[in-house]
Protein backbone atom coordinates (compact mmCIF):
# COMPACT_ATOMS: atom_id res chain seq x y z
CA UNK A 1 0.00 0.00 0.00
CA UNK A 2 2.95 2.00 0.63
CA UNK A 3 3.95 2.48 -2.10
CA UNK A 4 0.95 3.12 -3.93
CA UNK A 5 0.58 6.69 -5.76
CA UNK A 6 -1.78 8.38 -3.17
CA UNK A 7 -4.01 10.93 -4.55
CA UNK A 8 -6.12 13.38 -2.15
CA UNK A 9 -9.47 14.94 -3.45
CA UNK A 10 -11.69 18.08 -1.88
CA UNK A 11 -14.39 20.15 -2.92
CA UNK A 12 -13.99 23.90 -1.96
CA UNK A 13 -15.80 27.03 -2.00
CA UNK A 14 -19.34 27.92 -3.19
CA UNK A 15 -20.75 23.99 -3.77
CA UNK A 16 -22.06 23.57 -6.98
CA UNK A 17 -24.22 20.40 -8.53
CA UNK A 18 -21.94 17.89 -10.40
CA UNK A 19 -19.13 18.07 -8.24
CA UNK A 20 -20.17 14.61 -6.41
CA UNK A 21 -19.89 13.21 -10.00
CA UNK A 22 -16.84 14.49 -10.18
CA UNK A 23 -15.58 13.04 -7.40
CA UNK A 24 -16.95 9.85 -8.22
CA UNK A 25 -15.15 9.42 -11.31
CA UNK A 26 -11.69 10.98 -9.57
CA UNK A 27 -12.32 8.14 -7.25
CA UNK A 28 -12.78 5.21 -9.59
CA UNK A 29 -10.56 6.42 -12.39
CA UNK A 30 -7.42 6.41 -9.66
CA UNK A 31 -8.95 2.99 -8.24
CA UNK A 32 -8.85 1.83 -12.03
CA UNK A 33 -4.98 2.70 -12.24
CA UNK A 34 -4.02 1.26 -8.78
CA UNK A 35 -4.09 4.68 -6.35
CA UNK A 36 -5.17 5.16 -3.36
CA UNK A 37 -7.86 7.94 -2.80
CA UNK A 38 -7.76 10.07 0.59
CA UNK A 39 -10.92 12.54 0.73
CA UNK A 40 -10.28 15.75 2.57
CA UNK A 41 -13.06 17.09 4.21
CA UNK A 42 -14.27 20.82 4.11
CA UNK A 43 -12.13 22.20 1.50
CA UNK A 44 -9.05 23.77 1.86
CA UNK A 45 -9.73 24.28 5.53
CA UNK A 46 -9.63 20.32 6.26
CA UNK A 47 -6.60 20.54 4.28
CA UNK A 48 -4.91 22.58 7.02
CA UNK A 49 -6.43 20.67 9.83
CA UNK A 50 -5.74 17.29 8.12
CA UNK A 51 -9.84 16.25 7.89
CA UNK A 52 -8.69 13.18 5.96
CA UNK A 53 -10.86 9.58 5.18
CA UNK A 54 -9.79 6.91 2.42
CA UNK A 55 -12.17 6.42 -0.43
CA UNK A 56 -13.11 3.25 -2.17
CA UNK A 57 -15.29 2.89 -4.63
CA UNK A 58 -18.40 2.13 -2.28
CA UNK A 59 -17.60 5.15 -0.80
CA UNK A 60 -19.08 6.85 -4.00
CA UNK A 61 -22.03 4.91 -5.00
CA UNK A 62 -25.17 6.82 -4.94
CA UNK A 63 -23.68 10.11 -4.96
CA UNK A 64 -23.73 10.78 -8.82
CA UNK A 65 -26.85 12.11 -8.78
CA UNK A 66 -26.95 14.46 -5.84
CA UNK A 67 -26.47 18.05 -5.35
CA UNK A 68 -23.82 19.78 -2.71
CA UNK A 69 -20.90 17.47 -2.37
CA UNK A 70 -20.28 14.67 -0.06
CA UNK A 71 -16.57 16.24 0.60
CA UNK A 72 -18.33 19.34 2.55
CA UNK A 73 -16.89 22.48 1.54
CA UNK A 74 -16.00 25.77 3.27
CA UNK A 75 -14.24 29.33 2.67
CA UNK A 76 -10.94 28.95 3.95
CA UNK A 77 -9.80 32.30 5.52
CA UNK A 78 -6.32 30.03 7.21
CA UNK A 79 -5.69 28.94 3.69
CA UNK A 80 -5.47 32.16 1.76
CA UNK A 81 -2.08 32.53 4.50
CA UNK A 82 1.13 31.38 3.14
CA UNK A 83 1.15 29.69 6.95
CA UNK A 84 -1.96 27.72 6.06
CA UNK A 85 -0.52 26.71 2.71
CA UNK A 86 2.22 25.63 4.60
CA UNK A 87 0.32 23.33 6.95
CA UNK A 88 -1.96 21.98 4.68
CA UNK A 89 1.41 20.64 2.90
CA UNK A 90 2.63 19.40 5.99
CA UNK A 91 -0.40 17.29 6.07
CA UNK A 92 -0.59 16.05 3.12
CA UNK A 93 3.23 14.90 3.80
CA UNK A 94 1.89 13.47 7.18
CA UNK A 95 -0.63 11.34 4.89
CA UNK A 96 1.17 10.07 2.19
CA UNK A 97 -0.68 12.73 -0.62
CA UNK A 98 1.53 12.59 -3.64
CA UNK A 99 -0.97 14.72 -5.73
CA UNK A 100 -4.15 16.73 -5.00
CA UNK A 101 -7.12 17.39 -6.88
CA UNK A 102 -8.96 20.25 -6.33
CA UNK A 103 -12.94 21.17 -7.50
CA UNK A 104 -14.12 24.83 -6.78
CA UNK A 105 -14.32 28.08 -8.92
CA UNK A 106 -11.99 31.17 -9.24
CA UNK A 107 -11.35 31.30 -5.75
CA UNK A 108 -10.13 27.38 -5.04
CA UNK A 109 -8.16 27.71 -8.40
CA UNK A 110 -6.01 30.46 -6.98
CA UNK A 111 -5.55 27.99 -3.88
CA UNK A 112 -4.61 24.98 -6.13
CA UNK A 113 -2.23 27.31 -8.01
CA UNK A 114 -0.55 28.81 -4.76
CA UNK A 115 0.46 24.98 -3.58
CA UNK A 116 1.53 24.34 -7.01
CA UNK A 117 4.09 26.99 -6.54
CA UNK A 118 4.96 25.53 -3.55
CA UNK A 119 5.51 22.29 -5.40
CA UNK A 120 2.53 19.90 -4.90
CA UNK A 121 1.30 18.15 -7.95
CA UNK A 122 -2.19 20.08 -8.32
CA UNK A 123 -5.22 19.70 -10.54
CA UNK A 124 -8.28 21.77 -10.88
CA UNK A 125 -11.70 20.62 -11.90
CA UNK A 126 -13.53 23.88 -11.90
CA UNK A 127 -16.87 23.33 -10.33
CA UNK A 128 -19.32 26.68 -9.65
CA UNK A 129 -22.67 27.73 -11.04
CA UNK A 130 -20.78 31.32 -11.77
CA UNK A 131 -19.18 30.33 -14.70
CA UNK A 132 -16.62 32.98 -13.49
CA UNK A 133 -13.54 30.88 -14.73
CA UNK A 134 -10.94 31.42 -17.26
CA UNK A 135 -10.38 28.70 -19.61
CA UNK A 136 -13.46 26.44 -19.59
CA UNK A 137 -16.23 27.50 -21.83
CA UNK A 138 -18.35 26.18 -18.85
CA UNK A 139 -17.79 25.16 -15.66
CA UNK A 140 -19.34 21.81 -13.68
CA UNK A 141 -22.60 23.32 -12.25
CA UNK A 142 -23.24 25.83 -14.11
CA UNK A 143 -25.75 24.20 -16.68
CA UNK A 144 -27.65 22.67 -13.65
CA UNK A 145 -28.08 26.51 -12.08
CA UNK A 146 -29.47 28.11 -15.49
CA UNK A 147 -32.25 24.87 -15.90
CA UNK A 148 -33.10 25.90 -11.84
CA UNK A 149 -33.10 29.38 -13.12
CA UNK A 150 -35.44 28.92 -16.16
CA UNK A 151 -37.80 26.92 -13.66
CA UNK A 152 -38.16 29.26 -11.46
CA UNK A 153 -38.56 31.99 -14.30
CA UNK A 154 -41.01 29.85 -16.46
CA UNK A 155 -42.93 29.75 -13.36
CA UNK A 156 -42.52 33.53 -12.12
CA UNK A 157 -43.93 34.51 -15.89
CA UNK A 158 -47.24 32.66 -15.33
CA UNK A 159 -48.04 34.95 -12.81
CA UNK A 160 -46.54 38.12 -13.82
CA UNK A 161 -48.90 37.68 -16.84
CA UNK A 162 -51.67 36.65 -15.16
CA UNK A 163 -51.16 40.47 -13.31
CA UNK A 164 -49.64 42.08 -15.83
CA UNK A 165 -47.11 42.96 -14.02
CA UNK A 166 -43.12 43.43 -14.13
CA UNK A 167 -41.40 40.88 -12.42
CA UNK A 168 -37.47 41.88 -11.29
CA UNK A 169 -35.31 38.54 -10.70
CA UNK A 170 -32.59 38.47 -8.90
CA UNK A 171 -29.89 35.41 -10.35
CA UNK A 172 -26.39 34.90 -8.45
CA UNK A 173 -22.58 35.11 -9.79
CA UNK A 174 -21.10 37.28 -7.51
CA UNK A 175 -18.90 39.57 -9.88
CA UNK A 176 -19.80 37.67 -12.74
CA UNK A 177 -23.38 38.61 -15.13
CA UNK A 178 -22.71 35.20 -16.79
CA UNK A 179 -26.14 33.26 -15.23
CA UNK A 180 -27.75 36.73 -15.75
CA UNK A 181 -26.99 36.97 -19.74
CA UNK A 182 -28.10 33.30 -20.17
CA UNK A 183 -31.30 33.79 -17.96
CA UNK A 184 -32.19 36.92 -20.24
CA UNK A 185 -32.25 34.98 -23.21
CA UNK A 186 -33.49 31.80 -22.13
CA UNK A 187 -36.36 32.90 -20.35
CA UNK A 188 -37.30 35.85 -22.38
CA UNK A 189 -35.93 39.18 -20.31
CA UNK A 190 -36.67 42.58 -21.58
CA UNK A 191 -33.55 43.47 -19.93
CA UNK A 192 -30.28 42.41 -18.22
CA UNK A 193 -28.50 44.30 -15.20
CA UNK A 194 -24.85 42.78 -15.32
CA UNK A 195 -21.87 44.12 -12.97
CA UNK A 196 -20.30 44.62 -16.45
CA UNK A 197 -22.10 46.43 -18.16
CA UNK A 198 -23.39 48.81 -15.50
CA UNK A 199 -26.86 50.95 -16.62
CA UNK A 200 -29.29 53.36 -14.82
CA UNK A 201 -32.40 53.07 -13.33
CA UNK A 202 -33.82 55.00 -15.49
CA UNK A 203 -32.86 52.90 -18.35
CA UNK A 204 -34.54 49.56 -16.75
CA UNK A 205 -37.45 51.94 -16.30
CA UNK A 206 -37.71 53.38 -20.16
CA UNK A 207 -37.60 49.14 -20.84
CA UNK A 208 -40.36 47.90 -18.95
CA UNK A 209 -42.09 51.12 -19.91
CA UNK A 210 -41.52 50.44 -23.77
CA UNK A 211 -42.66 46.55 -22.97
CA UNK A 212 -46.12 47.82 -21.97
CA UNK A 213 -46.59 50.41 -24.45
CA UNK A 214 -45.72 47.06 -27.28
CA UNK A 215 -48.55 45.38 -25.52
CA UNK A 216 -46.42 43.08 -23.60
CA UNK A 217 -48.44 41.30 -21.00
CA UNK A 218 -45.70 41.11 -18.47
CA UNK A 219 -42.03 42.59 -17.99
CA UNK A 220 -39.22 40.47 -17.25
CA UNK A 221 -35.95 42.24 -15.85
CA UNK A 222 -33.09 39.89 -14.56
CA UNK A 223 -30.84 41.59 -12.24
CA UNK A 224 -27.11 39.60 -11.51
CA UNK A 225 -26.36 40.09 -7.47
CA UNK A 226 -23.36 41.97 -8.58
CA UNK A 227 -25.06 44.52 -10.94
CA UNK A 228 -24.18 47.69 -7.93
CA UNK A 229 -27.91 47.88 -7.48
CA UNK A 230 -30.29 45.66 -5.23
CA UNK A 231 -32.89 44.38 -6.63
CA UNK A 232 -35.56 45.32 -3.59
CA UNK A 233 -34.75 49.20 -4.12
CA UNK A 234 -34.70 48.28 -7.81
CA UNK A 235 -38.65 47.35 -7.61
CA UNK A 236 -39.36 50.02 -5.23
CA UNK A 237 -37.91 52.45 -7.46
CA UNK A 238 -39.66 51.46 -10.89
CA UNK A 239 -42.55 51.16 -8.92
CA UNK A 240 -42.42 54.72 -8.13
CA UNK A 241 -41.97 55.55 -11.91
CA UNK A 242 -45.47 54.43 -13.13
CA UNK A 243 -44.07 52.83 -15.84
CA UNK A 244 -47.27 50.95 -16.81
CA UNK A 245 -46.88 47.61 -15.19
CA UNK A 246 -46.59 47.29 -11.23
CA UNK A 247 -43.70 45.16 -9.84
CA UNK A 248 -42.95 42.34 -8.00
CA UNK A 249 -39.56 40.97 -7.05
CA UNK A 250 -37.70 37.85 -6.36
CA UNK A 251 -34.69 36.72 -5.03
CA UNK A 252 -33.85 33.24 -6.31
CA UNK A 253 -30.68 32.67 -4.14
CA UNK A 254 -29.16 29.38 -2.79
CA UNK A 255 -32.00 27.53 -4.99
CA UNK A 256 -29.52 28.67 -7.67
CA UNK A 257 -26.61 26.14 -5.65
CA UNK A 258 -28.78 23.14 -5.51
CA UNK A 259 -30.44 20.13 -6.87
CA UNK A 260 -29.46 16.83 -8.97
CA UNK A 261 -27.35 17.30 -11.33
CA UNK A 262 -28.16 18.14 -15.18
CA UNK A 263 -27.03 15.57 -17.27
CA UNK A 264 -24.91 17.94 -19.24
CA UNK A 265 -23.52 18.16 -15.98
CA UNK A 266 -23.53 14.75 -14.84
CA UNK A 267 -21.76 14.27 -18.35
CA UNK A 268 -18.81 17.42 -17.91
CA UNK A 269 -18.07 16.22 -14.54
CA UNK A 270 -17.52 12.51 -15.12
CA UNK A 271 -15.19 13.86 -18.22
CA UNK A 272 -13.39 16.24 -15.77
CA UNK A 273 -12.97 13.72 -13.24
CA UNK A 274 -11.34 10.81 -15.40
CA UNK A 275 -9.08 13.59 -17.26
CA UNK A 276 -7.73 14.89 -14.06
CA UNK A 277 -6.45 11.21 -13.07
CA UNK A 278 -5.38 10.60 -16.57
CA UNK A 279 -3.15 13.96 -15.93
CA UNK A 280 -1.20 12.64 -12.81
CA UNK A 281 -1.15 9.31 -14.71
CA UNK A 282 0.76 10.87 -17.48
CA UNK A 283 2.74 13.12 -14.91
CA UNK A 284 1.28 16.51 -15.70
CA UNK A 285 0.08 18.98 -13.06
CA UNK A 286 -0.60 22.39 -12.11
CA UNK A 287 -3.27 22.28 -14.93
CA UNK A 288 -6.73 23.09 -14.96
CA UNK A 289 -8.90 20.41 -16.78
CA UNK A 290 -11.15 22.94 -19.16
CA UNK A 291 -13.98 22.16 -21.50
CA UNK A 292 -12.07 23.91 -25.38
CA UNK A 293 -14.66 22.83 -28.43
CA UNK A 294 -16.01 19.21 -27.89
CA UNK A 295 -12.60 18.14 -25.57
CA UNK A 296 -11.56 18.57 -22.05
CA UNK A 297 -7.91 20.04 -22.19
CA UNK A 298 -5.57 20.98 -19.53
CA UNK A 299 -5.11 24.10 -18.72
CA UNK A 300 -2.52 25.86 -16.84
CA UNK A 301 -3.66 26.88 -13.58
CA UNK A 302 -0.96 29.92 -14.01
CA UNK A 303 -2.96 31.38 -17.15
CA UNK A 304 -6.30 30.29 -15.05
CA UNK A 305 -5.12 32.65 -12.43
CA UNK A 306 -4.30 35.41 -13.92
CA UNK A 307 -6.79 35.92 -16.22
CA UNK A 308 -10.89 37.12 -16.36
CA UNK A 309 -13.47 35.79 -17.66
CA UNK A 310 -15.48 37.65 -19.63
CA UNK A 311 -19.29 37.88 -20.18
CA UNK A 312 -19.56 37.64 -23.66
CA UNK A 313 -21.40 41.08 -24.90
CA UNK A 314 -22.76 39.77 -28.04
CA UNK A 315 -25.43 37.56 -25.70
CA UNK A 316 -26.16 40.39 -23.51
CA UNK A 317 -27.53 42.54 -26.48
CA UNK A 318 -29.35 39.87 -27.92
CA UNK A 319 -31.76 39.49 -25.20
CA UNK A 320 -33.08 43.23 -25.93
CA UNK A 321 -33.13 42.00 -29.59
CA UNK A 322 -35.26 38.64 -28.58
CA UNK A 323 -37.54 40.63 -26.57
CA UNK A 324 -39.40 42.93 -29.48
O1 LIG B 1 -19.72 31.25 -6.05
C1 LIG B 1 -20.97 30.72 -5.94
C2 LIG B 1 -21.91 31.65 -5.20
O2 LIG B 1 -23.16 31.03 -5.12
C3 LIG B 1 -22.04 33.06 -5.79
O3 LIG B 1 -22.90 33.09 -6.89
C4 LIG B 1 -22.52 33.83 -4.61
O4 LIG B 1 -22.16 35.20 -4.72
C5 LIG B 1 -21.80 33.18 -3.46
O5 LIG B 1 -21.44 31.87 -3.90
C6 LIG B 1 -22.58 33.08 -2.18
O6 LIG B 1 -21.76 32.52 -1.22
P1 LIG B 1 -22.26 32.01 0.18
O7 LIG B 1 -23.02 30.74 -0.02
O8 LIG B 1 -20.99 31.79 0.95
O9 LIG B 1 -23.13 33.08 0.76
Amino acid sequence: MADKFTVGILTSGGDAPGMNAAIRAVVRTALANNMNVIGVMHGYEGLVNGEFRPLGARDVGGILQRGGTVLLTSRSKRFVESAGQRDAIRKMNEAGMDALIVIGGEGSMNGAYALSQKGVKVIGIPGSIDNDIWGTNIAVGTDTAMNTIMDAVDKLRDTASSHQRAFLIETMGRNSGYLAVMAGIICGAEIVLIPEHPITVDEVAAAVEDAYQRGKTHAIIINAEGSGIRTTELALRIDEMDVGFKTRMTILGHIQRGGSPTAYDRLLASRMGVKAVEALVEGTHGMMTGLKGKGVEFIPLVDVVSNKRKVNMEYYHMVKVLSR
